[in-house]
């Protein structure tokens, strides 16, 4: 479903993410480890078209989107969850969430119902501006926003960061129920490999802009992966 090919991607004149070969396949979760700074999120700004990458391809369900701008990969199917969550703040949860469906294209002007069972707070919420939430309760936001279109591919970049364990079990939670179900693919950029490897079906190791490692979790040399994850 989604095929990076000899990605080279970064800023100005300085290459961050070199030659990277990754999938998604559908339904399937993927984990994207690295150190901090190595390119995870540049990478998945590149699979957004944030960023231009300077070579390589991406492809999307056999489509080649390289050059598509960034609302045209959403309405292709894949939601973004920025690190950070970058909620707008001074606007409530409801017009945060209208945001997320921004690029449809029919219309649609009704936040679905589903992501408040996901996420009941947020109807609890609704009219509440978004920077009065909890970090986690805005990274909910930023996850219902991002699901609001109903994205077949979902990339969520370290979304358990700086978030109270309570929410950190919520999330977790969802992802867990993602992968129950089967209809959405996810590319998940996360520090911890004991989550990873209990969540993802498939991982990759980024070390230096490159893949250092990947392969199945159930097959995953510990040690071998640790290697490129410790200071
Ligand atoms: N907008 C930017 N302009 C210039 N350099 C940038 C920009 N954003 C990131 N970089 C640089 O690119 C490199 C990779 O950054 P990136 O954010 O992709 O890493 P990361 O693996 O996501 O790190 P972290 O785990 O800390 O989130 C870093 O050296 C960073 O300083
Ligand atoms: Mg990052």
């Amino acid at each position: 479903m989604l095929n990076l090919q000899k990605i080279e991607a970064g800023y100005g004149e300085s290459m961050v993410v070199r030659n990277v070969n990754l999938q998604v396949k559908p339904g399937q979760i993927v984990c994207l480890l690295g150190r901090n700074g190595v390119g995870k999120s540049t990478l998945l700004k590149s699979i957004m078209g944030l960023i231009k990458p300077k070579f390589g391809s991406i492809y999307f369900n056999e489509r080649n989107i390289t050059s598509f701008p960034t609302d045209r990969r959403a309405k292709s199917g894949i939601g973004y969850v920025p690190q950070g969550r970058e909620i707008f703040p001074q606007l409530t949860v409801e017009e945060n969430l209208l945001l997320g469906l921004e690029a449809a294209t029919d219309g649609r002007k009704k936040t679905p119902d589903s992501l408040f069972d996901t996420f009941p707070v947020l109807r609890q919420m609704l009219h509440r501006k978004g920077g009065d939430l909890s970090g986690g309760q805005q990274q909910q936001l930023a996850i219902a926003r991002a699901l609001a279109l109903g994205p077949t591919l979902l990339l969520l970049d370290e979304p358990m960061e700086g978030i109270q364990p309570s929410i950190v079990m919520e999330i977790e939670a969802f992802i867990e129920s993602i992968k129950r179900n089967r209809e959405i693919a996810v590319l998940l950029v996360e520090q911890s490999l004991e989550f990873a490897t209990n969540i993802a079906d498939y991982y990759y190791v980024l070390d230096r802009g490159k893949i250092a490692a990947e392969g199945r979790t159930d097959h995953l040399n510990e040690e071998q992966v640790r290697k490129h994850l410790t200071v």
